[in-house]
């Protein structure tokens, strides 16, 4: 067990799954909450279902594009939904999404007394460009926020799209307008592909990006609102292992959400996600994530703060037998050579740049000054 407070909703552990049509129903509840996961988001809910298209949602073996729209339960039939959902004693996170303020805070009183424990405002959408353009919108976010905290008593997350230019003045309103945390990110507007022979895109539409190639712009996000806005953060976006659960919280997140992995890798996946998350911990004899939380964003530096300095390679000799040549081709500075199962740096052309290292899959080079 990890202490965790986030929103004070006593969840056992900071692993959330995220909204998604995992979730779609109080029997995908139950069965995502088997998982071990702290909580669940439900799919998102809207007073008017829509129909699904078919082909809905595409993989290139890195990402995944989506234009799954929302919940095919009505808002009424979520009282059922969400008493199945609570006998399986876990906690429950309602997400909604409207067009209005007063809208969305009728729907949130009603998941309030349905049972929900909380509520996540979710009004991105990739797929309509209106609701990109409301959610990138801090006065909108906060006009939604505050309507909702004026009419539920359980804790509001907002979750904020990335396709905006500034995600902490987002970040901000919410917390102006009372909201207890922000989720980040939701997905990126994107086209995964096209196929060059029927000159057609993966999806009918432009979609929503999720999976691992996201979490560099999760993790930047998270850290960014961290060091600017004080509100509880819950990381989200290309979560697939214990580490990037890790990486999200010592960047400032005190919870996380994981979607695209359950679907692509099944429960099991984040059952270890969550004992390996625990095992981290306790090997590291760390209680609570509140000793992790943030700790890695004071070696986050803004770029004038990085110290400059003279910065010659002085990796020499490395002996290595392995049949790659990854390093010498990266090196736009001409300055590796391989011979005689020996890697040779040249100090004269290396500028140290760095890309050797993080390509070498026997790490084997260094760089010091
Ligand atoms: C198929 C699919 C459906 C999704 N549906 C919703 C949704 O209904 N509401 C929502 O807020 N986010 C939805 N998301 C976004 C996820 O909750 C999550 O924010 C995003 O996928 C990034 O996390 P991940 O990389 O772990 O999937 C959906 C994502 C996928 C892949």
């Amino acid at each position: 067990m990890i202490q965790t407070d986030f929103l004070k909703l006593g969840m056992k552990n900071p692993i959330i799954i995220a909204a998604g049509p995992w979730s779609r129903d109080g029997k995908s509840i139950l069965n995502c909450l088997e998982t071990g996961a702290g909580a669940v988001v439900t799919e998102t809910i809207v007073s008017d279902t829509i129909l699904d298209v078919r082909p809905r949602i595409a993989y290139d073996g890195n990402g995944v594009q989506n234009i799954r729209l929302y919940s095919d339960v009505q808002i009424e039939g979520w009282e059922r939904e969400i008493a199945i959902a609570k006998s399986g004693k876990g906690v429950v996170i309602a997400s909604v999404s409207a067009h209005t303020p007063s809208e969305i805070a009728y729907m949130a009183t009603k998941m309030e007394k349905f049972g929900a424990d909380a509520i996540e405002i979710s009004v991105s959408n990739p797929m309509w460009e209106s609701l990109e353009v409301m959610a990138s919108h801090p006065q909108t976010i906060f006009d939604m926020t505050k309507e909702v905290v004026a009419h539920v008593k359980i804790p509001v997350l907002a979750k904020l799209s990335q396709n905006t230019t500034n995600i902490c003045k987002v970040a901000k309103a919410v917390k102006e307008a009372g909201g207890s945390g922000v989720s980040a990110i939701n997905t990126i507007r994107c086209i995964l592909g096209v196929d060059i022979e029927e000159a057609k895109p993966s999806l009918a539409t432009y979609g929503g990006y999720s999976g691992d190639p996201i979490r560099p712009l999760g993790l930047a996000s998270v850290a960014s609102i961290a060091q600017t806005v004080d509100i509880p953060i819950c990381g989200v976006g290309g979560i697939s292992d214990y580490k990037h659960a890790i990486e999200y919280m010592m960047l400032g997140a005190s919870a996380v959400q994981v979607g695209t992995a359950l679907m692509l890798y099944g429960k099991e996946k984040i059952k270890t996600m969550v004992r390996q998350v625990e095992e981290w911990m306790e090997n590291h004899e760390i209680k609570s994530v509140e000793q992790i939380r943030g700790k890695a964003l004071k070696n986050l530096l803004s770029f004038e703060e990085i110290k400059i300095e003279p910065t010659i390679s002085t990796v020499e000799g490395v002996p290595c037998d392995i049949d790659c040549t990854d390093c010498i081709k990266a090196c736009i500075y001409d300055a590796i050579e391989k011979e005689n199962d020996t890697v040779e740096v040249d100090v004269e052309h290396c500028t140290g740049c760095g890309l050797c290292i993080f390509l070498c899959p026997a790490n084997k080079l260094k760089l010091k000054w």
